[in-house]
């Protein structure tokens, strides 16, 4: 027997309705579909609507993941909500999910790791559930980055999207479930992706109204540190769960650009259909793209019980985070 860990046991994802493509992004700025296919893997990504807010997106995904897990609102004991775009700065986006599912027992709050945000929270959920304070946790990670993105700037419109995907982990003591964690940080290189415009924002009075702010970045020291991270986190959570590299079935990176997630591939040595990618798809959904890869493969059937998986984001902070899960739910009560 293992000791107590959380397992998965849910999971859900939502995509806004637009879909805005390469070729509709040419008629607003100076690209082309070659150049952003090329460099990124993009294709076309979604647009949240004013009513697809954060909160509306997560709820969506929340309940996919709680109606799969067969859990009811009243048992989740924590909610943690990983965003960077949250509708409101307070309350948090986790305490009106809680509200709005009903959810009458747990406690919630919201997490800022950007990008990282998801897998920073699994790692602190299953913390919680490691240590005995919870049995069953909502982890979420959503985004309306579109929300903060200037669509005259063709270096970042091209590459963001709008999302939300959850999952249930609940207490198992099979050999099974959030083996380990990596997290990381450098903040260094903080201004390399930020939100410009926001502290004037908040210091500003109706006498100098504020310009609406909108996030920038360096592309190319975001790309050469993601590099680095991406691989290095994988192989340091690896070795933490006691595994091999050939031991891994399927890697779900965070879906920023495929160079990147290539990068990281090729570092632990695993073939394309070993690496689970939609980006072509949904761009960059921050905090969501990794929980949207895990719940389109466990859809798809491709996550079987006692397969290794690691998931692994890189994002603002800067910050990095990797955890490997080994599928299944053969140890929590009532399911299997
Ligand atoms: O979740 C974390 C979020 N951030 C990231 O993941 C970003 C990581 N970085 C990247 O993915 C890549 O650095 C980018 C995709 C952003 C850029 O790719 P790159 O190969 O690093 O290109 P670059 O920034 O070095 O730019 C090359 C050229 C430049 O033109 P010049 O100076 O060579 O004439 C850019 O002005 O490409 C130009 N360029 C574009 N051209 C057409 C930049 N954006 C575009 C664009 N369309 N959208």
């Amino acid at each position: 027997m293992a000791g107590r860990r959380a397992t998965v046991t849910g999971w859900g994802a939502y995509l806004p309705q637009q879909v805005l493509t390469n070729h509709d992004l040419e008629r607003m700025v100076d690209t082309s579909d070659e150049w952003i296919v090329t460099r990124t893997g993009i294709r076309e990504r979604r647009i949240a609507s004013p009513t697809e807010t954060t909160l509306q997106m997560s709820k969506v995904a929340a309940r996919q993941a709680l109606t799969v897990a067969g859990i009811e609102p009243q048992h989740l004991d924590l909610i943690i909500v990983a965003t960077i775009t949250p509708d409101l700065l307070m309350p948090a986006t986790a305490s009106l999910l809680q509200a709005e599912l009903g959810a009458s027992r747990a406690g919630a709050f919201d997490l800022v790791a950007a990008c990282s945000g998801f897998v920073y929270a699994m790692t602190v959920g299953a913390q919680f559930i490691a240590a005995g304070t919870a049995e069953t946790v909502l982890v979420v990670g959503a985004d309306a980055l579109t929300r903060w993105v200037d669509f005259t700037d063709r270096s970042t419109c091209v590459l963001f999207g709008d999302g939300a995907g959850a999952a249930v982990l609940q207490a198992t003591t099979a050999d099974e479930g959030i083996l380990s964690s990596v997290l990381g940080s450098d903040g260094t290189g903080g201004m390399h992706l930020y939100l410009e415009g926001f502290h004037e924002l908040l210091s500003a009075n109706g006498m100098h109204p504020p310009k609406r702010p909108a996030m920038r970045m360096h592309g190319s020291e975001v790309f050469r540190f993601s590099v680095r991270v991406m691989g290095e986190a994988a192989v340091e959570a690896i070795a933490k769960a006691g595994l091999q590299l050939d031991e891994i079935d399927l890697l779900i990176p965070h879906q920023a650009n495929l160079r990147i997630i290539d990068a990281a591939a090729k570092r632990l040595g695993l073939p394309p259909e070993k690496v689970w990618i939609n980006l072509d798809r949904y761009g960059n959904t921050s905090a969501a793209s990794v929980p949207i890869c895990l719940a389109e493969a466990a859809d798809a059937g491709a996550l079987r019980p006692g397969m290794n998986v690691v998931l692994v984001a890189f994002g603002g902070g800067l910050s990095w985070a990797a955890c490997v899960v080994r599928w299944g739910w053969s140890g929590v009560p009532g399911r299997g």
